[in-house]
C-alpha cells in the first residue's frame, strides 16, 4: 500500500515530551496533522499492498502510473 500526499507545510511542528503517548500520523490522511485521528483506518480498508493511490475526499483512488500523477 502506498498513496500520494499533498503536503502544503513549509516547516516542523515541536511536539515536547509529556508522559501521554503522542501519535504522529505516518500515512498522511490525518485531518489533524502531524496528529493521527484514526484517519489510517481508510487505508487499510480500501488499499491493497503493491498498489498506489491518490485520495479525495476519503475515497482511495487507484493511479495506473505513479510517475504521471495528477494534481491532488
Ligand atoms: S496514522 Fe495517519 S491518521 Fe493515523
Amino acid at each position: 500500500m502506498t498513496r500520494i500526499v499533498k503536503h502544503t507545510a513549509t516547516g516542523p511542528l515541536e511536539v515536547k515530551p509529556s508522559d501521554q503517548s503522542t501519535w504522529i500520523c505516518m500515512c498522511g490522511l490525518s485531518k489533524n496533522y502531524p496528529f493521527c485521528d484514526g484517519g489510517h483506518k481508510l487505508a487499510r480498508q480500501q488499499e491493497t499492498d503493491g498498489k498506489v493511490y491518490v485520495y479525495e475526499n476519503d475515497t482511495a483512488r487507484e493511479i495506473e502510473d505513479p510517475g504521471n500523477c495528477p494534481s491532488v
